[in-house]
């Protein structure tokens, strides 16, 4: 499957959030997204999983626009958002449960598929938990099993790995690798750029909504940091 982001562009009264910015992702891709404060990864990112619409351009997954096909595109596309869930008095479990139902699953492969999904998110032991006493790592741990639940072709992270500690991190690293190997493409943004060293197949770097760098292949043997330093002036618009 092939993720399209066309001549995106969105204009927020007088903020050009995404300039034009255009770059493909294929199947097994996990590509970092990185940028100073303000520089548009949330909006290019919102646009993608369809809760948001571009001024212009276009983002087609697997060939159906964003724009055009919001339904049918939102069933290929998980989105991890950069808040958690704050539902107070429903489980994990339940939490979970509503999303599979959302997302078409009924009967045993309801409960077969939401099992699955707790059990690679490590959520089972916490399922009956209530969401507001959960600690940040498990919150995310529930964002990340909603955002997987209806097996999406393309997986958005925003920021997953934001406040969590370094076992957690590392912990997010080998969700995001295991799930490339799976097939599936990933865009994650993150300030923390040594977590995208470990994991990514290559990199954008936006600022002011436009693209500055496409890093290609692996980002092991790259200073990421320089490289952002050297072409991000890190100013917030
Ligand atoms: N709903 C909105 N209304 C008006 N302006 C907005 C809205 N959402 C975003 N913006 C503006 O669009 C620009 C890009 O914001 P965005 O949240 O996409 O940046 P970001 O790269 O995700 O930043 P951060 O690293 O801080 O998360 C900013 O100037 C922001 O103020
Ligand atoms: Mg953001």
């Amino acid at each position: 499957m092939i993720v399209e982001v066309k001549n995106l562009t969105k204009i927020f009264g007088r903020t050009v959030a995404v300039d034009n910015l255009s770059f493909t992702m294929k199947d097994g891709d996990i590509l970092g997204f990185v940028g100073p404060n303000g520089s548009g990864k949330t909006t290019t990112m919102n646009i993608m999983a369809t809760l948001d619409e571009p001024t212009s351009g276009d983002v087609l997954v697997d060939g159906l626009s964003v724009v055009d096909y919001p339904d049918a595109t939102r069933a290929k596309v998980g989105f991890m958002p950069d808040y958690l869930p704050d539902q107070s008095d429903i489980s994990a479990h339940e939490y979970i449960d509503f999303f599979a139902r959302a997302s078409g699953f009924k009967g045993r492969e309801l409960k077969r598929r939401v099992r699955e999904v707790e059990d690679f998110t490590l959520v089972t032991p916490i399922r009956n938990k209530v969401l507001s006493a959960l600690s940040r790592g498990m919150k995310q741990r529930v964002s990340l099993a909603r955002a997987i639940v209806n097996d999406p072709q393309l997986l958005i992270m925003d920021e997953p790995a934001n406040g969590l500690d370094p076992r957690a991190r590392i912990e997010f690293r080998s969700y995001a690798k295991r799930l490339a190997e799976m097939g599936k493409s990933i865009l994650v943004s993150s300030h923390i750029l040594a977590d995208l060293n470990e994991i990514c197949t290559g990199c954008l770097i936006i600022e002011k909504g436009r693209l500055v760098r496409k890093i290609e292949g692996s980002l092991k043997n790259l200073d990421l940091e320089s490289v952002f330093m050297e072409l991000t002036k890190g100013e917030v618009q």
